[in-house]
């Protein structure tokens, strides 16, 4: 531990990481967990905010990267200010090697996967991209000892974000880990982008809670996305198809099914407008979506970005139990997938910038992973 080293963002600039010594991590809180981190994930976040250079003033000037998120709605979300040096990432998977004194779950030498909130919530110490980190233990959970760390690791974030949307924002049932009646599948939850990381993990929750799930995907992932859990309750659309509005509305009651929600893990406008047509047809309500929605939907569609912080900040959310009651018991069990699937793209602190560049150029139903 005394040996931390860390990739650091310097600036709010486009500059590389810099490999320095990291922050002191033997010194966790209560609730926290200090963790040897194996292997760590590369999310959008990441990028978009090395980028934040490109922002000129506070009020409405857009972020290149965040296409309509303002700054001030970047403010509101908690991403900015920054101290830097920062370090980023949100992924980690490793073996804990201290607890803080309330910590009761976990002890030195699980094998475990976690959260990082450093962009929200305690800075360079609980970032992703080091040799140790501080997660809280809330969003902490068992890794099995027949699970690969590079696996593995593709989940933390997107079980957060699923969970806030689905279950604080839509209020749906909880996932369980147990096979659900049968009864419960004539409700629909349209979950748009399955072949995003956000989207993997929202299919993956929504079928354990007990829902039909109609998602959609590019025509090659349509396989994948049906992989997901149990194909046949899963029905997959092409977001490309001219009418794919259309066809999902009349889908869901000429199979005798009942509209639930819809949660738009794409967040691009598209995706966003797509959804809350969805949503207004059924009459309205909220639309839980993974970027600041566009102002100008139906008056009926509430629609609300989500913010994965709360399942490690606030005690007894609807994600933080997902967490607790569901993540452990469904990897071990083998019913929560590690999609999507890793691609290693290196080994080592200095190979993370590499694979910020290669996330930006964009993935499909994939998560780059770089070993540590
Ligand atoms: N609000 C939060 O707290 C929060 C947390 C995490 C992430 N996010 C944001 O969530 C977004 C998604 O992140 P991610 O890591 O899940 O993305 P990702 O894995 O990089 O997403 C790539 C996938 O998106 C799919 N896609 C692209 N455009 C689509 C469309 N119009 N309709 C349906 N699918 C489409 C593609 O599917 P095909 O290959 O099939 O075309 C591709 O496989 C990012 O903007 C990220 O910043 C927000």
């Amino acid at each position: 531990m005394e040996n931390n080293q860390a990739a650091f963002i310097l600036a709010a600039d486009n500059s590389p990481l810099q490999v320095g010594p990291g922050p002191d991590q033997s010194r966790p809180a209560a609730d926290e967990i200090v963790v040897k981190v194996a292997a760590v994930a590369i999310n959008p976040s990441e990028w978009k905010v090395c980028s934040t250079a490109t922002v000129q003033d506070a009020g409405h000037t857009l972020c290149a990267d965040y296409g309509w998120l303002t700054i001030l709605q970047m403010k509101e979300f908690g991403y900015l200010p920054l101290e830097y040096p920062h370090v980023l990432g949100s992924d980690v998977a490793g073996t804990v090697v201290k607890v803080g004194n309330e910590v009761k779950r976990f002890k030195a030498g699980d094998r475990v996967i976690g959260h990082c909130l450093g962009l929200l919530y305690g800075g360079a110490k609980h970032g992703a991209f080091q040799n140790f980190t501080t997660l809280r233990e809330a969003v902490t959970a068992p890794v099995p000892e027949t699970a690969r760390f590079e696996d593995a690791v593709v989940l933390p974030l997107a079980i957060s974000t699923a969970s806030v949307g689905l279950f604080d924002d839509l209020k749906l049932r909880l996932p369980s880990v147990d096979p659900i009646e049968q009864k419960h599948r004539d409700e629909v939850v349209l979950v748009w982008g399955a072949a995003s990381s956000m989207g993997s993990a929202a299919v993956q929750l929504a079928v354990a809670a007990g829902y039909h799930v109609v998602t959609t995907a590019s025509a090659k992932n349509h396989e994948y996305a049906r992989g997901l859990a149990s194909g046949k309750h899963i029905t997959v659309f092409d977001y490309h198809a001219v009418d794919v509005v259309g066809e999902i509305i009349e889908s869901i009651p000429s199979r005798g099914r009942r509209f639930a929600g819809a949660y738009d893990c794409v967040g691009l406008e598209d995706s966003t407008r797509a959804c809350a047509a969805v949503v207004h047809a059924f009459g309205g309500g909220v639309l839980p979506s993974v970027l600041p929605p566009p102002a100008d939907l139906p008056a009926d569609v509430q629609a609300i970005c989500v913010n994965a912080i709360r399942p490690g900040t606030v005690p007894g959310s609807p994600g933080s139990r997902v967490w607790r009651e569901y993540v452990p018991g469904a990897l071990a069990k083998g019913s929560l997938r590690t999609r999507p699937e890793p691609e290693v793209v290196g080994t080592g602190l200095d190979k993370i910038e590499g694979a910020l560049n290669l996330h930006k150029a964009g993935v499909s139903a994939k998560k780059l992973v770089v070993l540590l």
